[in-house]
């Protein structure tokens, strides 16, 4: 017996369920608001560890990936309370003290973002504790960069069973560090390192996404020394102290570019508060190319189809490029454009594992496990890369699937949307992960489905 959805979302809260049984084929209509964007609000909150005084984040979303965060700080003695509005959190750090590994790794769910406390706990306590990671299963997800850098860095690296201990007995010291990738990552964790770090680092080939520049005005509030040149290269200036910050984040443009993709989809028209142009460029034009059309308004952007859904050749690729984020809503509307679609993933290795369930709801996607040869790259070439050849229009049906991952589960729903026919889709607890209300939303937008659990 399904709980009818209209009771369980009613509360407006972050519903937490694992199945729900959608009805497809009708255009989502309507809107929802962005909140910040959960790649950046994660990592500001671990820098409110390098400040000696409060902090305060605005536009914070409500998802458990930032429940993680906020649970790792307190374990190790930040106070974070509700702030001034709603959204917002304080921090004050003043109480940081060492915890337990047992209580940091019982705290560290299903998140990366524990690797980004290295730098910060090393300056404040001379040491860390970081339990293995979880995160999305999109790739074997190492983190050699990051320990090589903390290395450079002055730290003492002690891999463990359960997880790696650092220590920096001589305190960190600026480095000279060239990532082999523009890894966002790591790149957040030279930053979160070096702006305390005695003299100066240089970081080559660093990442440049819009969340990275917003935790760069973070650190800058808060006193860092940090000037972003041309070619990727950041120089960082290590300073004594740094103080609080009262920051308001970046809207989410996954979840911005999530809700457009739905919309082109189910042949909808969707309003996003929050989303901004200048961070969606190269998404915008992607859209366009497919069939879509926007308009740019003062508090959103306004998405929907604008006639037939038409093919593309999509590649993924670091800043400026189109977000490996992004691909996988896309997928689901060209299932449905009349012609030959690529998408070529150049990031991850294995995140084309979501189509499978689209191949059973009817579509005709055929994943090519090494990419495709093409000539000189701007960013090395990764040895494993997937292509994604999509034939269409092909009607999908409803079926029963299982969500692998975040983005890949976003896409199933809207898949099931998209189809005709009812699907049961299961495990989109996940979906928690980085969709704030996402049943409120679907709601707001039309969608028909029952809480199955
Ligand atoms: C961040 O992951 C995001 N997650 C990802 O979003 C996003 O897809 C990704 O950046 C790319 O934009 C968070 O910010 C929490 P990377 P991150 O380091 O930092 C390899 C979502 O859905 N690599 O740029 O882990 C890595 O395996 C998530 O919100 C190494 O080889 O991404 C990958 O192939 C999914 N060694 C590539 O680099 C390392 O030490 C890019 O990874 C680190 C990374």
């Amino acid at each position: 017996m399904s709980t009818p959805v209209r009771a369980a979302v009613g509360e407006g809260t972050n519903v937490t369920v694992s199945e729900l049984a959608i009805r497809g084929g009708r255009p989502l209509r309507g809107r929802v608001d962005v909140k910040g964007a959960k790649n950046l609000a994660t990592k500001a909150m671990v820098a409110t560890l390098l400040g000696e005084t409060p902090s305060t984040l605005r536009d914070v979303p409500d998802l458990s990936d930032v429940a993680v965060v906020r649970s790792l700080l307190e374990v190790h003695g930040v106070q974070v309370a509700e702030g001034d509005e709603p959204g917002s959190l304080t921090f004050d750090p003043s109480g940081v003290e060492s915890a337990h590994m047992e209580e940091i790794d019982a705290h560290a769910g299903a998140s990366r973002i524990p690797i980004l406390f290295c730098g910060p706990l090393l300056h404040r306590l001379g040491q860390a504790f970081i339990p293995d990671l979880g995160g999305c299963r999109i790739g074997d997800r190492p983190i050699d960069f990051h320990l090589d850098a903390l290395r450079k860095f002055g730290a003492v690296v002690e891999k463990l069973p359960s997880g790696i201990r650092l220590s920096a007995p001589d305190g960190l010291r600026g480095a000279s560090i060239h990532l082999p990738y523009p890894s966002v990552g790591a790149t957040e964790q030279v930053l979160l390192t070096a702006v305390r770090a005695k003299g100066t680092t240089e970081l080559r080939n660093a990442a440049i996404e819009p969340e990275i520049m917003d935790l760069i005005a973070v650190l800058q509030k808060m006193g860092a020394i940090i000037s972003y040149e041309p070619n990727r290269v950041i120089f960082i200036e290590g300073v004594e102290s740094l103080r609080g910050y009262d920051h308001r984040s970046i809207f989410d443009r996954n979840e911005a570019a999530s809700w457009a993709s739905a919309a082109l989809a189910t042949d909808g028209e969707i309003f996003v508060g929050g989303a901004r142009q200048q961070e969606m460029l190269t998404f915008l034009n992607v859209f366009r190319k497919a069939g879509g059309w926007f308009d740019i308004q003062e508090d959103g952007i306004l998405f929907r189809r604008d006639g037939e859904l038409k093919p593309v050749v999509v590649e993924t690729d670091v800043h400026p490029g189109f977000m490996t984020d992004w691909q996988q809503p896309l997928v689901v509307a060209l299932t449905q454009a009349t012609g030959r679609s690529i998408v070529h993933e150049t990031v991850y290795e294995n995140r084309m594992g979501f189509t499978d369930a689209l191949v059973k709801m009817g579509a005709d996607i055929v994943v090519h496990p090494h990419g495709l040869q093409d000539g000189p790259r701007r960013v090395a070439r990764r040895e494993l890369e997937q292509a994604a050849v999509i034939t269409g229009p092909t009607p999908l049906h409803g079926a029963d699937i299982v969500v692998p991952d975040l983005r890949g589960g976003y896409s199933h729903v809207i898949a099931a949307l998209t189809a005709q026919g009812e699907s049961r889709v299961s495990g989109v607890d996940i979906l928690s992960r980085g969709y704030e209300k996402f049943l409120d939303k679907l709601t707001a937008l039309g969608a028909d489905f029952d809480v199955i659990r």
